[in-house]
Formats: C-alpha cells, structure tokens, sequence
C-alpha cells in the first residue's frame, strides 16, 4: 500500500518539521498482514522471518507471534536479535562466517546452521568439539542444514530481481560438493553435529507460481540427495524472496496459492518439515519514510521537488533502482512572507538533500502543483530501507522512529 493508512497520515501531519523525515510504522498493519501470511500457510510449513529486511526491535517483537523463528546472517543479527527475541529459535546463515561468530551462535544455543561451505562445516565442527554441550545455551548436536546453490532451468529464475543462485555466486555450497558434505556428517568424522537437511534461497522477487516452481525443484533434490546417500533429511528450508512490486504496489504476493501449492508439497513428502524465510514481504507494506518538501526547482525544462531526508536513510531506490512508490499530502500552512515554491508542471523528480544527483527518490510522481512545505509519506519503506542506508554520508540528522499501535500509544525517538 502507497497511500498512509490512518494512523500513519495522522502522525505524519502532526509532527513539526524538524521532527522529520520519520519512519512511520503502522504496527497494526503489520501484525494482521503477518497473521494473514501465517494463516495462508499449511501447518507442516514453518515460518521464519529473514530479520536483515528489517531489524528493529519493536518489529521483531510484533511478528513474534506469527513466526516460527528468525533467520540471522552475522553475529550482529545474531546478538540483536537473541536479545529482542530471547528464546525463540534461530537459523544462522550468511557466507563468510567468521570463528568469533560461530562460536557465539553455539554458545547462545542456535538450533539450526545453514552451512555455506565445506571450510565452514570443517570450522563448525571443530569449534562445537571445543564447546561442550550444556555450556550456556549450546544444544546437545547443533543442526546442521547444507546450503546448495542449486541449478535450475533456465527459465525459473527470469523474474527475479536478485538471484543469488541457479547460476556462479559465491552462496552455499556447489551440488558438486553435496557428497563430501554428507560423508561428513554421517560417517561418522563430524558426530558432534546432526545433518537436518537442505537449505537454499536462490533468489529475491519471485512471484508465487515461479516461488512454488523453485520450491518444487529443491525439495525434489533433497529428496534425491537423501536417496543417494541412504539418509534421512527432515528438514528442507526453501529460503524467501516472496515478490514485493514497487512499480505497483497494491499487486500483493500470493500468499493464499502458494500456501496451497506449498500444501501439496508437504503431502508428497508426509516426513519433511518445509521451511520458508521470507524478509521483505512481510514487512514493507508497514512501513512509511514521511518528510517534508523542502523546495521546488525548475531546472531545464524539469521539476525537482528536494525533501528532507533522501537516500542516506531509505537507499532502496538506489539500490534496487526504481522509483520509491510515494503519496503527497499537501498542507495550506506557507510561514513566509515571500511566495512558495510550487510546480509548474504535472510531473516531478523528488530528490533528497545529498550533493550527488543520485539521491533520486522517485521521478515522474504525478503530483501537479506539490508546494514547499507539503508533505510526502514513501510507501514500501518497511524494509531494506533505514538497515541498508549510508546514513553518515553527509551528516544530516537521523530519522524518528514511531511505531504506531491501535491504541495510538505511540514511541517516536530519534535513531541512535
Ligand atoms: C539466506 C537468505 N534468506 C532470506 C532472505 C530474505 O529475502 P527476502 O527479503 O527477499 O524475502 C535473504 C535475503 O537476501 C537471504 O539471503
């Protein structure tokens, strides 16, 4: 959703101007987009959320009750999210592991490591030998699930945004190596761990069919793989990468048909847990990056609306290269005695304030006669937006932080 809901609006217009830009979050929009989500999916289907999407606390806290559990990529996922989320199961995955990080995630009792490398699964083996099980959280075996950078057909992964396999990447393990892998863990070298199964995120921004294709193809090799060794694999996790569409965002991912598809699945194989870790899809809808028209500019034919704010704090239009969906709400107040800014023209590129033109927020915005002072609420910021910007980069102050609840009792503070 674009357009603020409610509580969302109502925040962004009560705030002064120097209380912005702001992250508005509508946690009630998130708690009930999650309980939909959940509800979609079969019961053998668990639920993970892929907290690099979004990471704050209030938002790991709000999903709790939907998830099954969160998927960490480094120690400092790990800390983070141990600490908001005490006792709840975590999966850690991420290439390039390093000793210190490993060591932590056994001593915290992580339940389930998704193994990238043959070098990884040595390491992890010799620092659980060193751990002794009972040692703060550290469980009896870690569980060990193979990450495998998967072939596919060709077509499967077109849709795609991001792929992070079916092609060279430097993510999870080569099919080549499965069975050394395997070898490993079940011939007895490594008894300190327990192969669990396969993992595999292939890749970000694909639709439910094309999601349940890949789905399909992984579990079929798992299913193979534990054939060819004679072992038994219970655990498949098939990664996330559930679509969000920023050119049109009211086209929602298919939760309802993919859960289906998902269900059928399971039914195939009545012995597997299936696993999803899905980040973006379940948190961007909530979240909104609301600023202020600073100045309106005609330069060369073009107008330039530049706001408070800019990629520094929501780099997801830079780096995904699109334009950030966004709604104006304009507003009567002009504080100055001379005349404001204002668009001559139907159409214009938002900017924010950084000394580089590619601080581009979204062009073509149809917002005929946007005035300075107007606001400007940017939808689809609920992830990969504050977590993966430079926000140092020119030293502007950060954004507030609002968490807006029914009950409207609501925390704004600025970001640390
Ligand atoms: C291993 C892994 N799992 C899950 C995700 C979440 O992907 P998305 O936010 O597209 O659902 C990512 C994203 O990069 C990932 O690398």
């Amino acid at each position: 959703m674009t357009t603020p809901t409610p509580a969302v609006r109502e925040r962004l217009l009560s705030l002064d101007s120097a209380e912005l830009p702001a992250y508005l979050y509508d946690m009630t929009a998130l708690r009930e987009h999650a309980a939909t989500v959940r509800a979609a999916l079969p019961e053998r289907v668990e639920l993970y959320y892929a907290a690099k999407a979004n990471p704050e606390a209030e938002i790991l806290a709000a999903l709790g009750p939907h998830v099954d559990g969160y998927e960490v990529s480094s120690g400092g996922e790990l800390a983070h999210v141990a600490k908001a989320a005490p006792g709840r199961p975590l999966a850690f995955s991420g290439p390039g592991k390093t000793p210190a990080e490993l060591m932590t995630a056994l001593e915290l009792g992580v339940e389930r490591f998704h193994v990238e490398s043959l070098h990884e699964l040595h390491m992890l083996a010799a620092l659980s030998a060193r751990t002794a099980p009972g040692t703060a959280g550290r469980p009896a075996r870690p569980g060990v699930l193979l990450r495998f950078n998967l072939p596919l057909a060709a077509a499967s992964l077109e849709g795609s945004s991001l792929a992070m396999g079916g092609r060279p990447t430097p993510f999870g393990l080569d099919p080549t190596e499965a069975g050394t892998a395997v070898r490993l863990l079940t011939d007895g070298t490594y008894p300190q761990l327990r192969l669990l199964g396969v993992h595999a995120h292939l890749a970000s921004g694909l639709d439910a069919p094309e999601q349940l294709a890949v789905a399909g193809s992984v579990v079929t090799w798992a299913a193979d793989l534990a054939t060819r060794h004679r072992i038994r694999i219970s655990e498949v996790n098939v990664g996330g990468g559930m679509s969000v569409d920023y050119a049109a965002p009211e086209r929602r991912f298919d939760w309802t048909a993919f859960g289906a598809g998902l269900g059928r699945l399971t039914g195939a194989h009545p012995d597997l847990t299936l696993r999803i870790e899905p980040g973006r899809s379940l948190t961007a809808y909530c979240g909104w990056y609301a600023t202020e028209v600073l100045d309106v500019k005609h330069s060369h034919g073009e107008e330039f609306a530049v706001v408070r704010g800019g990629t520094h704090h929501m780099r997801t239009p830079a780096t995904k290269g699109h334009d950030q969906p966004c709604c104006v709400v304009p507003v009567s107040e002009w504080p100055h005695p001379w005349p404001r800014p204002a668009a001559g023209t139907e159409r214009v590129t938002v900017t924010g304030q950084l000394c580089t033109p590619k601080d581009l927020l979204s062009r073509n915005v149809a917002a005929p006669g946007l005035r300075a002072g107007d606001r400007v609420a940017f939808g689809l910021a609920g992830a990969y937006a504050w977590n993966i910007s430079h926000h140092d980069f020119l030293m502007h102050p950060r954004p507030g932080f609002h968490f807006l609840t029914a009950e409207q009792r609501i925390r704004g503070t600025r970001h640390s």
